[in-house]
């Protein structure tokens, strides 16, 4: 048996956070109507959930919950090219696929759409492997922040250009197991010209 008040307590992560944008309920609610949409639209068909790691993780695992049909997951693993601020839209894949799409209904789980070059490169490679559909659904989106014209076919939330952590999305691979999404405080990060911090890209 542990005595629980001998287990050292580490850093509070609510406290770095300035206020919540997406709350757990929200959250819920939301990916529960996403699920019930993709089970109508997605009926009859084989689908293939390819979630987009680190950040789509606990989107995606929530998500294939609520969709009541057979399907299939795979995941990829890429990264900006150059550990700049900026993401410079060349993408480098540090995990591809396990299996192959060829002829399957695909639906690419993003956490978050920012500038869009990320999931538009993405996009054009899997498109090379002719799938059958291939369609884009992401947890969040920045409009605000778009570089390139992506088409998203599904979006759980729209929010404003702040930075966000919690629900899979990171500050330092940090904040990913917040159960909401969060704007965290601003002093917490000192990018002066560039809104995105450093790290947000090494990893995406
Ligand atoms: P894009 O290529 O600019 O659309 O970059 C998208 C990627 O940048 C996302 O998949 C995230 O990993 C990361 N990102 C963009 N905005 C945020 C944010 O507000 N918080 C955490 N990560 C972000
Ligand atoms: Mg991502």
């Amino acid at each position: 048996m542990h005595d629980l008040d001998e287990v050292p307590v580490g850093r509070d992560l609510r406290a770095d956070i300035d206020h919540i944008l997406v709350s757990e309920e929200e959250l819920n609610a939301k990916i529960s109507e996403m699920g019930r949409q993709l089970a109508k639209d997605y009926a009859d068909k084989d689908l293939i959930l390819i979630g987009v790691l680190k950040g789509a993780i606990m989107f995606i695992v929530d998500l294939a919950r609520a969709i009541e049909l057979p399907l299939t997951l795979d995941f990829m693993a890429v990264a900006s090219y150059g550990a700049s601020t900026k993401t410079s839209g060349i993408v480098r894949i540090l995990k591809d696929l396990d299996s192959s799409i060829e002829g399957k209904h695909v639906l690419i789980v993003e956490d978050i759409i920012d500038s869009g070059l990320t999931l538009n490169y993405i996009l054009e490679t899997l498109q090379t492997r002719n799938p059958a559909s291939i369609r884009v659904c992401s947890l969040l989106s920045k409009p605000a922040r778009r570089r390139v014209d992506v088409p998203i076919d599904y979006i759980c939330f729209e929010i404003p250009d702040e930075f966000v952590v919690g629900y899979g999305l990171d500050f330092n691979q940090i904040y990913r197991n917040l159960p909401f999404v969060g704007v965290l405080k601003p002093e917490l990060y000192t990018e002066p010209a560039e809104h995105k911090p450093a790290s947000a890209n090494e990893e995406i």
